[in-house]
């Protein structure tokens, strides 16, 4: 079986995974924060070498200020809990997507745990919070336009590859493979640049309970693919 490099998940279905067993929402992401963990043991396990996971968008604040609260607490919580897993795993941990909105102790976490793991190479980790695709590449825009500004860029050096290097994946390769949980077939503002040519597998098993059978699946699922960017494959 040819095992993707770059895996990148929608962690999808909590609220609705923790309603349909009657229990408050915030009970849905306790349970598919403790998914994350397992899975990132089960994707080193499988040599997976990237993983991208969406775990809060840049629309996720319109939600109640209860579970908003309920969702920064438990990131407190992860971030710290994450450093023995970059241990454990030799992962390297970085967040994509714009921190500035988060309480400063937030910030500071995520600043110490990609410090902590900045020289593991054996997973690399990226966990997108406040992340929105649009806002990923309004900010590159920014940037670059400083740099031409400054004089350090001239416009006619600006191509695909130098245009990556503004984004929050600068130097990740782009998803082999998208994973969406939970039954929604739709983007809601993910890697929109990075995923022009990833294979999607979309399921209907909400995130709290996928687990290594259902990541396996979707491996399988992706090996029947003929991945042709464009082109025309040989006979
Ligand atoms: C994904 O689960 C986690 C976050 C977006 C933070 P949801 O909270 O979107 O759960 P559903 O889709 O409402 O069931
Ligand atoms: C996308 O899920 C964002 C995350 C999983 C973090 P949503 O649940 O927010 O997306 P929509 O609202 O169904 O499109
Ligand atoms: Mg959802």
């Amino acid at each position: 079986m040819r095992v993707p490099n770059h895996i990148a998940i929608i962690l999808d279905g909590n609220g609705r995974w923790a309603k349909a067993k009657g229990m408050p929402r915030g009970y849905g992401h306790i349970k598919g924060c403790a998914n994350l963990e397992t899975i990132c043991d089960d994707i080193k396990d499988l040599g997976v070498k990237y993983l991208t996971v969406y775990a809060f968008s840049t629309e996720n604040w319109k939600r109640s200020r209860e579970e908003v609260e309920g969702l920064m607490k438990l990131f407190r919580s992860y971030l710290k809990k994450c450093m023995k897993s970059a241990e454990k795993n030799h992962m390297r941990v970085k967040v994509i997507g714009d921190p500035s909105a988060f309480a400063p102790d937030i910030q500071e976490k995520i600043r110490q745990l990609e410090e902590f793991s900045k020289d593991y190479d054996e997973l690399y980790f990226q966990i997108a919070l406040n992340y929105g695709s649009r806002d990923e590449i309004v900010r590159g825009v920014r940037k670059l336009a400083q740099d031409v500004a400054d004089g350090k860029l001239v416009p006619d050096a600006i191509d695909e590859s130098c245009f990556e290097n503004y984004l929050d994946t600068a130097g990740v390769p782009d998803p082999d493979l998208m994973i969406r949980t939970s039954g929604e077939l739709r983007l809601s503002n993910f890697l929109m640049w990075q995923l022009a040519y990833t294979e999607f597998y979309f399921t209907d098993v909400p995130w709290p309970d996928f687990h290594k059978e259902e990541l396996i699946k979707a491996i399988e699922k992706y090996n029947e693919r003929d991945r042709r960017y464009g082109g025309v494959k040989e006979e």
